[in-house]
């Protein structure tokens, strides 16, 4: 999987992106990361890559031209290197005008081999670029930040923690929060007792299957708790087994 990302703060992004998981996935191949800084692609003499707003308003638009210069650069250089040629390459702008980034979204977007960003700043960008370059375009979530390199590595994050390989644990990204939509069980290591607080005993039960159940059944309370729109769901796709319907049944009468 290769991340191209179009940003007046390159650094920013290869900095928040080359520790921890991500670091040693980018060191083992598994994914590459191009950060590519849009004013290099201005063709002002002053290197500047925003101006006033046509009809007046606060703030700078970013200019249309070094978007636009800079997509084709990123672009001619995936086909050099033989990647998706036919297919059109994927461009997304973080923006909080966009649809709102999910887990499933990360999951079809992990399967792409080469993902552009366009990070804006200042104001907005040109319509114009976003016509001329975006395919797509996605808000993490409902908040304005000051541009769109924090989403992106958010998005670079969730995408890549799918890629084949990335987590070490095979099965770690199948078992977790979301799956069956329902958030994850509470986890427990040594010590077994602390200051007073005792993992619970079913977990030392070394019973499998006893102990799955109470996982699903935690699951499920924490879900009904925080997110009780995605247990709905989870009831209504036939995620729960028929026991675990006779429970949820139960918490819905209150007998908790
Ligand atoms: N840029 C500024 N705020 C954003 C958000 N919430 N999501 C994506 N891009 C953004």
């Amino acid at each position: 999987m290769n991340f191209h990302v179009m940003t007046l703060f390159p650094e920013m992004i290869m900095q928040g992106l080359s520790s921890s998981i991500l670091g040693r996935a980018l060191e083992r191949g598994l994914i590459s990361l191009n950060a590519v800084n849009i004013r290099d692609y201005t063709l002002d003499k002053h290197k500047r890559v925003d101006d006033y707003p046509y009809g007046g308003g606060a703030g700078m638009v970013m200019s249309v031209d070094p978007v636009v210069r800079c997509y084709r650069a990123i672009f001619s250089e995936i086909t050099r290197k033989g990647g998706q040629k036919e297919k059109k390459v994927r461009v997304i702008y973080l923006t909080p005008q966009g649809k709102t980034f999910t887990q499933e979204m990360a999951k079809e977007l992990a399967e792409e081999e080469d993902l552009i960003f366009l990070c804006g700043h200042y104001e907005g960008i040109d319509e114009r670029a976003i016509e001329m370059v975006v395919t797509e375009q996605i808000s993490i979530g409902d908040y304005v930040l000051t541009g769109g390199e924090l989403p992106v590595m958010v998005m670079i994050d969730a995408i890549s923690r799918l890629v084949p390989g990335v987590l070490n644990n095979g099965n770690s990204a199948e078992f977790e929060t979301f799956h069956d939509h329902l958030l994850e069980y509470p986890q427990y290591t040594r010590p077994e007792v602390y200051e007073g607080r005792e993992v619970p005993e079913i977990l030392l039960s070394g019973h499998h299957a006893k102990i799955e159940e109470w996982r699903r059944k935690q699951s499920i309370l924490r879900t009904k708790e925080a997110r009780p729109d995605l247990l709905g769901r989870a009831v209504q796709e036939g995620c729960l087994n028929k026991r675990e319907m006779t429970f949820w049944r139960e918490l819905e009468q209150g007998w908790e």
